[in-house]
């Protein structure tokens, strides 16, 4: 009896699928899985479609229809899993092999709370509350009903026209890679199958920071030795993290679209980089090889991009409609439609999809903007302000002191939001406003003017406000419309308008602190001289209000760094730090029309309302150490950037300085730490060439921590 009830259950076992069996290794269920699909399913693998932006559980019938089940993946606009889980059951129960969708979205910098713009994150130097931020918005995502989120945006901006600097991390390619490897942790946590986790999506790849004159969509120039020192090294760090996806960049890039690019995609990504996630394209991006001027017709295309490397086309269904026909007629071989379905598939088994394809009921209360949530954007938006002039102490203010506040951005808390907001509202959030007037004992509100235009109007009965106060809080800058994608602006100043009304208040000669909010950087040239105080805000979130009146008041102490050069005028841009060296010194290579060198800001400046003093550095062998005095009454953070510069490398002329290590730490006042960079001689001291390989050349080298520099010869 016994062993007949066990034949039984061993011939029903055999029956079960193993793709099915979630006790057996990814790699066993993915090649079953494939071996049991038809072309056809393997296309609609590759296929990702979108949900429309008004999709709600009431007209969800008519996406049902639209929607075969066996697409692949699906772009979801909404934050009610039911809306999705209607979806997967169509997936799960009505195609033959039951695949569950893969929903993907942008939670760039929230999904439902609002965290502070990536690039103004980079600033905070703290990428552990970066990654705690990556947690929530993974949570929330889940919540909502995603599995994906198209997000860190590992682009690296050196042209503060691009519309795009605000999602990245900056011009530094280890800055960037820092903050790519802590958004991957947070999204994907130690395993993508637990609930509330995502999977995530290295973006766009690679080279679309480059664009022309920060015209978003140009063609870009990249050599390959650039390509891999600077462009990849986010991708090789968020590789090793584990990313499990990629997406492919708009761009032509030196000469060949980036998404038919076989070099970067196979060659450099999935073979050198042992990337074993998928690439899934950008909007478009394998219809627009046409437009590009390289594929003749929507067949080549697909042709040419899926064998480049690309496994899921996003939303134009170029794959879906020709790649049948390319593998038939022999132009695309099974074997690469294969690995691409396999990718697809080993990330949907890793997120555990086929054993918990659905989400139980959202329940917004509970799963979104809660208390924690709240209070770690708040403390990420207070370290991301970089405080940039403090003349005489203008900052802090008193909180008693009688407040005038001015500008257009104080009381606009739509614009904290930034670009890319997902489901974050202007109703959650309390304005600049709002919130000093709960902080503060005494704060007048007047606007002057609006972020652009000529209506001068407002100006007289801000100046009267300002002089009747002890001091002037001017809160100016972008709009969040002004960022993101296709936002390229040509010049980084503000409007006119909002550096006259700057110059009407300066007049009164109260002090005045100007507060900028922005999501790239500024051209501050004009408005610095006429400040006491400076403070970039970038857009901060949800908290942005709170944030900043902590601030002003000193209940936080700025400890943010500049993650871009901030330049002396537009005219300046592309300006980075860790360019090379010019091939003349002294009177050579200047502006004939007095404009600096220089920039206004440079990378990794930033003050605080602590004074810090760097002891000389010391080197032990390969261990560089520094010590770090707050000398000041206040406890504040300082986050010590560690640079590298070889003075002379044979095999390729190397940046003027790269930074290699950063830490950040609270140094109570009057208290010293030290802080050590362990220097590892092949990933600090080398150098990566244009095939992808690192070398390390004894010689002289320069580390340098602070206002310090310690030069020294390296066997
Ligand atoms: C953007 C991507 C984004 C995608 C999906 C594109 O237009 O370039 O960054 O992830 O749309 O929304």
């Amino acid at each position: 009896m016994i062993s007949s009830i066990v034949n039984t259950l061993v011939v029903l076992a055999a029956l079960i699928p193993a793709y099915k069996n979630p006790k057996l290794p990814v790699e066993e269920r993915v090649n079953d899985l494939l071996g049991r699909m038809t072309l056809e399913e393997k296309v609609m693998q590759l296929s990702q479609s979108y949900m429309e932006r008004n999709d709600n559980t009431n007209n969800i019938a008519k996406q049902l229809d639209r929607t075969p089940a066996e697409i692949g993946s699906m772009i979801n606009y909404g934050w009610d899993a039911s809306v999705t889980n209607a979806l997967q059951k169509r997936a799960m129960e009505e195609s033959r092999l039951g695949i569950p969708i893969i929903f993907g979205y942008d939670a760039i910098h929230g999904f439902r709370t609002e965290f502070p713009l990536p690039l103004a994150q980079a600033a905070s130097f703290n990428t552990d509350m970066a990654r705690e931020s990556c947690k929530v918005i993974a949570a929330e995502g889940y919540a909502g009903g995603i599995d994906w989120t198209f997000s860190p945006m590992i682009d690296i901006a050196r042209d503060a026209r691009w519309g795009r600097n605000a999602e990245g991390y900056g011009e530094d390619p280890y800055l960037t890679s820092r903050f790519c490897v802590a958004a991957v942790e947070g999204y994907q946590g130690d395993d993508m199958s637990k609930p509330g986790h995502l999977a995530s999506c290295m973006k766009h790849y690679t080279g679309y920071g480059a664009s022309e004159a920060g015209r978003d969509y140009t063609a870009v120039d990249i050599s390959r030795q650039t390509l891999w020192d600077t462009w990849l090294q986010p991708y090789i760090a968020g590789v090793k993290a584990g990313s499990a996806s990629v997406m492919s960049a708009f761009c032509t890039l030196s000469g060949i679209p980036a998404s038919a690019d076989p070099y970067i995609l196979k060659e450099a990504l999935k073979k050198k980089m042992n990337f074993d996630g998928f690439i899934v394209t950008d909007w478009g991006t394998t219809e627009q090889l046409m437009l590009q001027g390289y594929a003749s017709s929507e067949k080549e295309a697909a042709k040419m991009a899926l064998n480049a490397g690309i496994d899921m086309d996003m939303c134009d269904m170029v794959f879906y409609r020709n790649l049948k026909a390319l593998v038939e007629s022999g132009e695309v071989s099974m074997a690469d439609v294969d690995d691409a379905v396999r990718r697809i598939l080993r990330v949907k088994f890793r997120l555990g999809l086929f054993e918990h394809p659905y989400r139980p009921k959202t329940n917004p209360k509970k799963d979104y903007l809660q208390p924690a949530s709240l209070e770690l954007a708040e403390k990420l938006a207070s370290e991301c302000a970089v405080l940039l002039k403090n003349n005489a102490g203008a900052l802090p203010l008193s909180k008693k002191a009688k407040v005038a506040l001015i500008g257009p951005l104080a009381d606009a808390a739509e614009e904290y939001l930034g670009c890319w907001k997902a489901h974050g509202f202007p109703e959650d959030l309390t304005s600049i406003y709002a919130a000093m007037s709960k902080e503060f004992s005494n704060v007048q509100y007047e606007k002057g003017c609006d972020f652009e235009g000529e209506d001068r109007s407002g100006f007289p009965k801000a100046v009267k406000l300002a002089g009747e106060s002890d001091v002037v809080v001017l809160c100016i800058g972008e709009k969040a419309v002004w960022t993101g994608e296709n936002k390229t602006r040509a010049s980084i100043a503000l409007p006119r308008i909002q550096e006259d009304l700057l110059c009407e208040l300066k007049k009164t000669g109260k002090p005045v602190v100007v507060l900028v909010g922005s999501g790239r950087a500024i051209d501050l040239v004009r408005i610095e001289p006429m400040a006491d105080a400076l403070m970039e805000i970038w857009h901060l979130g949800d908290r942005e209000g709170e944030a900043v009146s902590g601030l002003l008041c000193g209940r936080y102490n700025p400890s943010g760094k500049l993650p871009v050069t901030f330049p002396y005028t537009t005219g300046q841009v592309p300006i980075y730090y860790n360019a090379r060296n010019i091939c003349r010194r002294g009177k050579w290579g200047k502006y004939t029309d007095g404009t600096p060198l220089e920039p206004k800001y440079p990378f990794g400046y930033g003050l605080s309302y602590s004074s810090f003093e760097y002891s000389p550095i010391e080197l032990d062998g390969l261990t560089a150490k520094v010590r770090v005095t707050n000398t000041s009454a206040v406890d504040g953070k300082e986050s010590v950037l560690w640079f590298i510069t070889d003075s002379y490398c044979s095999r390729v002329a190397r940046p003027v300085k790269e930074l290699k290590y950063f830490e950040k730490r609270l140094i109570k006042a009057g208290t010293t730490e030290v802080f050590t960079f362990e220097l590892d001689k092949l990933r600090d001291l080398g150098f990566i060439d244009g095939n992808g390989e690192r070398f390390f050349e004894p010689g002289e080298f320069i580390i340098r921590a602070g206002n310090r520099e310690l030069k020294t010869e390296i066997k």
